[in-house]
């Protein structure tokens, strides 16, 4: 079976990724998960995995860097990167809302929207008719109309407890989001028989807890 290099995000995606590995039954190192490290060999199944941020998986992967990578909806939208989406995880559910302060009068001459996601967000209000500045942020989106950097913002709400303890609210349902297994469009085909297997044992244990 060919080797394969697995792009995983950092973060809150990532213990439900790995999780969902050994479920599937690979056998990764025990310290995988507390450790620093940014390239970790899991010998024992021929797999290396790199550690990147959330929305560089996609970046890996095109580039064939990694040939298969576990990247959120939401990056996958915002990214718009040349892989293939071959496997809903359905982990990290969470989803894309449009929010703000409650009550709050928008701007009609140019209303200002905060987000990681201006590709997301253009589209959105570009399909509502709504005609919005976007501000790109990095990060604590939620910060912008609490200060009036923005009336709105556009990002991910998981438990909604960042929106809540800010004071904020959810005023459109943009999308849900679930993490999806991608692959690079070469090792594809160059990878099929690791590709495949690793894909229908991944499969396996999406079914088997979605029943
Ligand atoms: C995400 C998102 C929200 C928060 C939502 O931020 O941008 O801020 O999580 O989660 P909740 O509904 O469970 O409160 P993240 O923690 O990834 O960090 P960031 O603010 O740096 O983007």
């Amino acid at each position: 079976m060919s080797a394969l290099t697995i792009a995983m995000p950092k973060g809150r995606i990532f213990n439900e990724a790995i999780e969902m590995l050994r479920s599937a039954g690979y056998d990764l190192p025990e310290d995988f998960d507390l450790s620093r490290k940014l390239l970790a060999k899991a010998p024992a199944e021929n797999m290396t995995f790199i550690l990147a941020k959330p929305s560089d998986v996609p970046v890996y992967v095109e580039h064939g860097v990694a040939d298969v990578g576990i990247a959120g909806k939401d990056v996958l939208l915002e990214e718009n990167r040349n892989v293939y989406e071959v496997l809903d995880l359905l982990i990290s559910r969470c989803h894309l809302s449009v929010a703000g302060l409650p009550g709050a009068t928008p701007d009609l001459f140019a209303p200002k929207i905060a987000t990681k996601y201006p590709r997301i967000a253009s589209e959105f209000f570009r399909e509502q008719g709504e005609q919005v500045e976007i501000i790109k942020l990095n990060g604590s989106i939620e910060l912008a109309p609490m200060v009036g950097l923005a009336e709105r913002i556009v990002d991910i709400v998981s438990t909604g407890r960042t929106l809540k303890e800010n004071g904020l609210v959810e005023m459109q349902h943009i999308r849900d989001i679930t993490s999806r297994l991608i692959v690079n469009p070469v090792s594809y085909r160059l990878k099929d028989d690791a590709i495949r297997h690793l894909t229908e044992r991944l499969k396996t244990v999406v079914e088997k807890e979605g029943s």
